[in-house]
């Protein structure tokens, strides 16, 4: 339990920080972060899992398509994306159960939005990743 609580203190500290909007998503890899929010410059103990774990990101026009190329099976799968705009604001979240066939999210930015998008991709076992790019 004491796992689960740090953890969303954590989590919830990590998006405090993103909605400062005058932080990288590198900012919330490094201490008090390492090892709570993974990212592909700073993976921690999950050095092996960047490429089944950080969400890409794909951008045409104002859609974004946010993908995890993880399997989804009972035991092991991809629990949630979230995209976040550079203000801190959710454009959007989807959760996945395991039943879903890939960890594959579609949402749609303001219109006419320019800036920093943030997306995060929570695994069962190999905890919380994020990845950014603009717009
Ligand atoms: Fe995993």
């Amino acid at each position: 339990m004491t796992e689960r609580r740090d953890f969303l203190k954590g989590s919830l500290a990590a998006a405090s920080i993103l909605a400062l909007g005058s932080v990288s998503s590198a900012g919330a890899t490094t201490a008090p972060f390492t090892n709570i929010v993974y990212t592909a410059d700073n993976p921690g103990k999950w050095a092996k899992k960047v490429g089944s774990h950080l969400p890409s990101i794909t951008v045409e026009g104002d859609k974004v398509t946010v993908f995890t190329k993880h399997g989804m099976a009972e035991k092991h799968y991809i629990v949630r994306h979230t995209l976040v705009l550079e203000d801190g604001t959710v454009a959007g979240a989807k959760v996945f159960s395991p039943a879903d066939k890939e960890a594959r999210s579609t949402f749609d930015l303001p219109a006419g939005y320019k800036g920093k998008i943030f997306a995060t991709s929570f695994c069962n076992l190999h905890d919380f990743w994020l990845n950014e790019t603009s717009v």
